[in-house]
Order: structure tokens, then C-alpha cells, then sequence
């Protein structure tokens, strides 16, 4: 049995928490997480706002999941931390102190890839969420289908071109007037929404593509927030008396929905067709666009006809947290898989394990 303290600073969230276990026998004893508020107002996270605030919080949020779990500093047996890909100045603030503590506590310090983590997430609340599955990874940053064989044993199936699912998201929420960032409140605007007013195309997805096609797993989705951008404008002038004649509040909603059922069209589609072609029988979602419940509400319907399970981690272990860091760490760490002291902070740089299609 290992015990891990986690910790994450790759975006806007402060987190720490402490995940203990052997193997795919694992389990959370505590996970805190500061969502940093201010970023909100600028309509996106300001990266020196981000560092400055994960230098202020590190260290009560360590301290607090250390005392949710019952736990002093030398009660831990590893430091892991995120150290990519996200924004270089609030990483440093996580490894630096990851360090920091790893040499004061003389405990082995291990570097976790944040991708990985969200890999990780929905395990620690489906013990039946564990490979061989099929991945989808959507989040602001991120979007991924990966085949996963076994744990560190990853392939790249596709992945946007262009935006993420969530920036999708998060510009049509912007677009629609509504606060940063947009994901969630898309998704409860589009609950008010009539299906197929806006029928936007579904990006990337054509019924004639094939296996080895490029763009059978691929996805795009900046084409459609230029479409939802025209809706917007045609939607506000006030000459406009379609579809349905309904007022400008109805035709947000409806653009809203149309949207979304198209993004979650692709993901879907997508995804289902990468779990036919690996033969997979459980499908994992994570990343911070999982917390979409029509996302994974059209998934599960989905999946269920190829007779494959959805796995979603909930809102707190879909987002950016700790426990997924510490749990991925875990793993790294029983491989052995430790880091040193001159550990640095990446913008970017591959998954550990992964290969290409
Ligand atoms: O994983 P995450 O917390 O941070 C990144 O690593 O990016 O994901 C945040 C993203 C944002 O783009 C946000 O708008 C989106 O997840 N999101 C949602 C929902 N909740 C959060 N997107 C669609 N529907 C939601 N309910
Ligand atoms: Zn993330």
C-alpha cells in the first residue's frame, strides 16, 4: 500500500489531495480544490493572475487535504505532481513546492503528465473504469480519443484539429452572452431549446468516412462557432422572423441546443466508432466537458447498442483536481517512475506511453 499526495496547478484551480491503495485498489481519503474566481471578469484565465493566486493557496490547500485525511506531512509516502502540459507560471508553483516537500519529507517525488490524470479520474469513483477502454478527453484545452490498453499503454486515435470542445464551449458561450466560462451555462440555455431549429452540421462527420479515412476519429470545431456566430447576428435583427417566430430569448436557447447537439453528435459518434473498431466494452469519459450530462446521456444511449458501458467521473473528478494527479501518480510510482529535483514545468510535451494510431 502507497499513499500519494497530489497536487495540480496547471490552469486556475489550486488542488491537493491524498489518494492511498495498491493497484487498481485505490481510494480517495480527501481532495480540495480552490477554483480561482477571478479570471471570470477578463472572460479567460489570465496567466500572471493564475500564478500569483496559486502562490498565495498552495499552501493552505495542502495543509487542508492533509488534515481532510487525517494525515501530517510525514504520514505520505510520495509527492506527485503535475508538471504538463498547461501554463508554465502556475505549474512552477505546483513543482516547486512538490519539490520542496518531497526534499524536506525525504519522499520520492513523481512527476505526473495532467493528461494522464484525467485518464485516471473516473476510476477512482468506477472501480470498473479500468483498461482496456476507450477514451474521450474534452476539455478547454483538450480533445482526445485514445484507445487504452492498459494503464500507460496509450494510442492516439484522433484529436481536434483546431479548437477543443471546450473552447467551443466556452466561445459560443461568449458569443450568446453568457459569463466565463460558458460550458455549463450552453448547456442549461440549451435546455430550454427546440431540436433542429438550428440544425448546424454535425463537424468532421460524414456517414461515407472509413476506417484509415484522416478524418474518421478527427475532429474540428471551429467551423461551427463561425455558423452559430451567424445565427447570432441574423437572430438579433430585429427584421428577423424565423425559425418559428419565436423571441430572442427562445432563439438563444434554440441556437444554443443546436450547438450542442451537434458538438455531442461528433463526440459521440466519434467515440463509439473508436470503441467498434478496438473492441472495446467500456468507454471512459473526463476532462471538463464530461460534466455535460447530454454528452453523456447520448453516449450511454449510444454505446449501448454496441453493448459498451460509460464511465463519467462527476464534476468535481471531471474538472481539474488533484485526486486524478495523485491516482495517476500512484501508478507512476509503482513502476518506479520517479522524478528528480531538477524536475521543470513544460507548456507542453507528450503523454507518457502514447503512441500514434
Ligand atoms: O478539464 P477542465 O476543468 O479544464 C481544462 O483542463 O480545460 O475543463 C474546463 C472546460 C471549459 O471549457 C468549460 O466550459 C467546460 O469544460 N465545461 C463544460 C461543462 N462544464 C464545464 N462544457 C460543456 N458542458 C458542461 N456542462
Ligand atoms: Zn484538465
Amino acid at each position: 500500500m502507497a499513499r500519494v499526495l497530489g497536487i495540480e496547478t496547471s490552469c486556475d484551480e489550486t488542488s491537493a489531495a491524498v489518494v492511498e491503495g495498491t493497484g487498481d485498489d485505490a481510494v480517495m481519503r480527501s481532495l480540495v480544490i480552490l477554483s480561482q474566481d477571478a479570471h471570470a471578469v477578463f472572460g479567460g484565465v489570465v496567466p500572471e493572475i493564475a500564478s500569483r493566486a496559486h502562490l498565495t493557496s498552495i499552501v493552505p490547500v495542502v495543509r487542508r487535504a492533509l488534515d481532510d485525511a487525517g494525515l501530517g506531512p510525514g504520514d505520505v509516502d510520495a509527492i506527485a505532481v503535475t508538471y504538463t502540459p498547461g501554463l508554465v507560471g502556475a505549474l512552477l508553483v505546483g513543482v516547486s513546492y512538490a519539490k520542496a516537500l518531497a526534499f524536506t519529507l525525504e519522499r520520492p517525488l513523481v512527476p505526473v503528465h495532467h493528461l494522464e490524470g484525467h485518464l485516471f479520474a473516473a476510476t477512482l469513483e468506477h472501480p470498473d473504469a479500468v483498461p482496456p477502454f476507450t477514451a474521450l478527453l474534452v476539455s478547454g484545452g483538450h480533445t482526445m480519443l485514445i484507445d487504452v490498453a492498459g494503464w500507460g499503454d496509450y494510442r492516439l486515435l484522433g484529436a481536434t484539429r483546431d479548437d477543443a470542445a471546450g473552447e467551443a464551449f466556452d466561445k459560443v458561450g461568449k458569443l450568446l452572452g453568457l459569463p466565463y466560462p460558458g460550458g455549463r451555462h450552453v448547456e442549461a440555455l440549451a435546455l430550454d431549446g427546440v431540436a433542429g431549429r438550428y440544425p448546424f452540421t454535425r463537424p468532421m462527420l460524414r456517414q461515407n468516412q472509413r476506417p484509415g479515412d484522416p478524418d474518421y476519429f478527427d475532429m474540428s470545431f471551429s467551423g461551427i462557432k463561425t455558423a452559430v456566430l451567424h445565427a447570432v447576428r441574423h437572430a438579433a435583427d430585429p427584421g428577423t422572423t424565423e425559425p418559428g417566430g419565436n423571441g430572442q430569448q427562445q432563439r438563444r436557447a434554440d441556437i444554443a441546443r443546436g450547438f450542442q447537439d451537434a458538438v455531442i453528435g461528433t463526440l459521440v459518434a466519434k467515440t463509439v466508432r473508436a470503441a467498434t473498431a478496438y473492441d472495446r466494452t467500456r468507454i471512459v469519459l473526463g476532462g471538463g466537458v464530461a460534466c455535460n450530462r447530454g454528452l453523456s446521456a447520448a453516449l450511454t444511449r449510444e454505446a449501448a447498442t454496441i453493448g459498451a458501458a460509460v464511465f463519467a467521473p462527476t464534476r468535481r473528478l471531471a474538472t481539474d483536481n488533484a485526486a486524478m494527479i495523485a491516482r495517476a501518480g500512484l501508478f507512476r510510482l509503482g513502476r518506479g517512475e520517479t522524478g528528480t529535483l531538477d524536475l521543470n514545468a513544460y507548456a507542453s510535451a507528450g503523454l507518457p506511453g502514447l503512441r500514434a494510431a
